[in-house]
């Protein structure tokens, strides 16, 4: 069985020992990691060499937000890696933008192998209506992830990370080949933890999203491939 790669696992865990129990309970029912800043600034790219010898597909989330040219510089050497997804934040900005997708670009290019996917995270998941008027932002947020989207589309970024209830609006807004990721997603009934603007897998799906990442309510449940295989069933039964 080949694990179907809308399904992003997002692997939030401290040390290798616990992904390895992990990736070898959920098994093939799963091709398709996520890497974040715990296990990556933990075990680094030891983690990354593993799944890659699993054949699993990793997308390397770190959010880069840095200049332009430290951005550009950061991602060459993650391209090296061999991830097929990578990341920044769209308020980095334009320019920052355009110099993270040509850095990653010409790397791929030097080592010759197919280039690492680049997307932008537009406003985390977790942002509810009372942060984001802390942030003293001036449009809502709905409004705000699409203009960041299309800013990434203008700086030649590959697709955004953005909450399932905004996928419908950037997806009229930038096409249907502008990938969309979405984290917050929750099964109905699934605890909602730190996230705030949530959708089911179904939902998310139907509004648009090409991949789903889903983390604890797969990760925490004490039967994780279980949970996994009945994501992907109402993925498949809706999506
Ligand atoms: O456990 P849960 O399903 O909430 O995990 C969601 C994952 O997606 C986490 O690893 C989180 O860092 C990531 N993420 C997010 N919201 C974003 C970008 C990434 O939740 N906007």
């Amino acid at each position: 069985m080949q694990g179907d790669k809308r399904l992003i696992v997002a692997l939030d865990a401290p040390d290798m020992d616990r992904v390895a129990c992990l990736v070898e309970t959920i098994g093939d029912a799963v091709s398709y990691y996520k890497v974040g800043m715990e296990l990556y600034y933990s075990e680094g790219s030891k983690v990354i060499s593993y799944l890659r010898g699993l054949d699993k597909e990793i997308f390397l989330d770190l959010k880069l937000h840095d200049i332009p040219n430290t951005v550009a510089r950061g991602l060459s050497s993650l391209t090296t890696l061999g991830a097929s997804m990578l990341n920044v934040h769209a308020s980095g900005g334009l320019r920052m933008m355009e110099a993270a997708r040509r850095s990653v670009a010409e790397k791929a290019a030097e080592l010759g192998i197919a280039r690492p996917k680049l997307i932008a995270v537009t406003i985390l998941t977790s942002i509810d209506e009372t942060e984001w008027v802390n942030l003293r932002h001036d449009k809502n947020i709905a409004e705000y992830v699409v203009h960041l989207a299309q800013l990434a589309q203008c700086a030649g970024i590959d697709g955004v990370v953005a909450s399932p209830q905004e996928a419908a609006a950037i997806r009229a807004a930038c096409g249907d080949n502008f990938i969309i990721v979405t984290p917050g997603v929750r099964p109905q009934g699934a605890a909602v933890n730190d996230q705030s603007r949530i959708a089911t897998p179904a939902g998310a799906l139907k509004n648009g999203a090409h991949h789903l990442v889903v983390g604890r309510p797969i990760t925490a449940a004490t039967d994780p491939r279980s949970a996994a295989l009945a994501i992907l069933r109402e993925m498949r039964e809706k999506g």
